[in-house]
């Protein structure tokens, strides 16, 4: 995630300094150009790529775009307080703020216990039944949680234990938004399968006695 934003970072000030012997004209058209893309970026309603193939009359003046003009700096290597801001921007990255017991504790079992109580605990109402949407998508993306930098144990086993959890999130995430008591309740056996998986794998103590296939 940190890789590609800086590699997209990196990319993006390649693209203005990499140009052949700049003129201050040509310059000045790539760092419009970039300050457009940011525009449009800032500008995209959620969730939408920004089109590289909106016209030019629709951009924004280049001066609403948060970049020093352009205009008023002479020609030669980009200026500094662009490459550090850029620099900066790279700094940030997805933070660990829970421990993994914590993670566990506070959103793992409160969420998948809500579908592994589906039939006792059945939803009554659109509010509850949004409620339930919303743990199911926890459960979910907590998988991908799991697998962030600094929380994944490995990069084999333990992003397909996670997966697998994210798995079963996704579709109970799927039907609660269906409001599908019966398919909720078939899905009981996949979440408890994924919980216990990586337990068995990587909880110590764990279901001692229990082996582990060994081929993995
Ligand atoms: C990808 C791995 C993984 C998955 C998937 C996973 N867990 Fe865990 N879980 C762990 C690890 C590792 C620990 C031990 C954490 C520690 O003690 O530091 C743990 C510990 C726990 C604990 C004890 C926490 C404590 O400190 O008391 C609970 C409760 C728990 N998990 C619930 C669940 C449930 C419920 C699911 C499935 C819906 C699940 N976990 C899925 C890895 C996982």
């Amino acid at each position: 995630m940190r890789t590609l934003a800086w590699f997209l970072l990196t990319g993006a000030f390649l693209t203005v300094a990499g140009l052949p012997s700049p003129s201050a004209s040509g310059r000045q058209a790539a760092t419009s150009a970039t300050s457009a893309r940011q525009s449009r970026l800032l500008a995209a309603p959620a969730g939408q790529a920004p089109s590289s193939a909106s016209p030019a009359s629709q951009q924004p003046p280049p001066a609403t775009a948060g970049q020093p003009p352009s205009s008023a700096t002479p020609a030669g290597p980009p200026p500094s307080l662009t490459t550090s801001a850029r620099q900066e921007a790279g700094t940030i990255a997805p933070r660990i703020i829970g421990t993994m017991s914590e993670l566990m504790v506070e959103i793992v079992y409160p969420t998948s216990d809500a579908i592994l109580y589906i039939e006792t605990r059945t939803p009554t109402n659109d509010v509850e039944w949004n409620e339930l949407q919303g743990k199911a998508l926890m459960l979910a993306e907590v998988g991908n949680l799991l697998m962030m930098p600094g929380r994944a144990r490995d990069q084999g086993r333990w992003l397909e234990d996670a997966k697998l959890m994210r798995d079963a999130g996704a579709a109970a995430f799927r039907a609660a938004k269906n409001k599908d008591v019966a398919a909720l309740a078939e899905l009981n056996e996949q979440v408890y399968v994924s919980c216990t998986t990586c337990h068995q794998h990587y909880r110590s103590n764990y279901g001692r006695g229990r082996p582990v296939d060994p081929a993995r």
